[in-house]
């Protein structure tokens, strides 16, 4: 067992004296296809070797009383009272409110949960939050929910909860995750192709810019309802398009003047984005590893130029990568943007030396200290046996 995971499990039985369930629940990352998954479009995400851990047994009442082990900070509400708190807390009311909704007989829990995600980097920690969360009620009052339904509860206290109106990416990759490989997920069929990732002498390497711009999910909000327009502009001059899934190129030039400069640009990058997703799925396949990295970088452009979701620190570590094409065969800023980190993919024996490298430029540059992770990508939430 981790050693955060038997933390976790200790912390439980010191404040409850008995033994929990236990559950690992990890982050993501996203290889490509980035702001495509609310455009029913394809993503490439993978589950990763950081979590969050819960330790979990009904209360025998209908309050929960939950401890943030990482925050040392513990909170108590009953599950008929869900009004907002905390943000912490108000994804696992969410997630509460969710199996209410559905009519599920869910009753108060005792909790303790902690990991080794860090919180802000884009490696959705809230997903893993409110996965985590779902899977053990779900497991502890018997309620037969899979692991979509799972990921739909989750997607839905970000909504209503929260108010970041998220696609299902995040959630899923966290749930559906298989070791050593990613999911190319088709988002308007909610289906998944798993596929194997046979870095060779490659590494993922996570650079975290360490900075969450303000307004990241205001701006987010924004670039959906942009494609939303887009989706309402084209309809009305082709019925058959109910998703930016549903248009080509050719289509968007052919309507540029009705969408507008700004609504064109974002939905070019859409649409593009969907493709570049499905061609890299097939490179990596074939091993083609350096033709991938230079999808992920036309992505990472696509984001910052088009979509405008990037930074400055992120074009900046993006920048460096660049500067070293022979090694760092991508980058891109990854998740939502306006922060966060960055993922390279990066020869093996070259990580030292970049690290070294980005160390140094952004620090002098930005006055902060980048933080790195080499990730492994593993088997999405489920039980740990004790
Ligand atoms: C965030 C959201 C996801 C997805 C990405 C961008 O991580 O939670 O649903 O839209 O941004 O690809």
């Amino acid at each position: 067992m981790a050693d955060v995971a038997r933390s976790i499990f200790t912390i439980f039985q010191q404040k409850f004296s008995t033994d929990p369930l236990l559950i690992r629940a990890p982050g993501r990352i996203n290889l490509i296809g980035e702001h495509t998954d609310y455009n029913n479009g394809f993503v490439f995400p993978a589950a990763i070797d950081r979590a969050i851990y819960f330790a979990m047994t009904p209360s025998g009442t209908e309050k929960c009383n939950i401890y943030s082990a990482d925050m040392g900070e513990g909170v108590s509400f009953s599950i008929r009272d869900l009004n907002s708190g905390e943000t912490w807390v108000n994804y696992l009311m969410g997630v509460v409110d969710g199996f209410q909704r559905m009519g599920l007989p869910v009753h108060g829990v005792d909790c303790v949960f902690g990991g080794d995600i860090p919180a802000g980097a884009g490696l959705s920690s809230s997903a893993a939050l409110c996965n985590g969360f779902a899977f053990g009620l779900n497991i502890l009052f018997n309620c037969k929910l899979d692991r979509l339904e799972l990921a739909k509860i989750s997607q839905y206290a970000e909504h209503e909860f929260v108010g970041l109106m998220c696609g299902i990416m995040d959630q899923y990759a966290s749930l559906f995750g298989v070791k050593d490989s990613a999911l190319l997920l088709d988002c308007r069929a909610l289906k998944h192709e798993v596929v194997p990732v046979h870095l060779k002498d490659y590494s993922l390497l996570l650079i975290d810019t360490k900075v969450k711009h303000t307004l990241a999910s205001s701006a987010y909000n924004q670039r959906r309802a942009a494609c939303e327009k887009g989706v309402s502009i084209l309809h009305q001059k082709n019925p058959k398009v109910f998703s930016l899934r549903d248009v080509s190129r050719a289509m968007l030039y052919e309507f540029q003047d009705a969408l507008g400069e700004d609504i064109f640009m974002k939905c070019l990058y859409i649409v593009d984005e969907i493709n570049r997703t499905q061609q890299a799925a097939e490179l990596l396949k074939k091993n083609e590893l350096k033709a991938f990295g230079a999808l992920m970088y036309e992505t990472h452009w696509g984001l910052s130029q088009s979509y405008e979701v990037s930074c400055e620190e992120s074009d900046f570590l993006v920048k460096l990568a660049e500067e070293e094409k022979e090694t760092v065969a991508g980058a891109r800023m990854m998740g939502g943007g306006f922060g966060g980190c960055t993922i390279n993919l990066i020869k093996t024996d070259s990580v030292k030396a970049f690290q070294e490298k980005a160390i140094h430029q952004y620090t002098f540059t930005f006055g902060i200290e980048p933080e790195f992770y080499l990730v492994k990508l593993v088997d999405g939430v489920g039980v740990i046996e004790n």
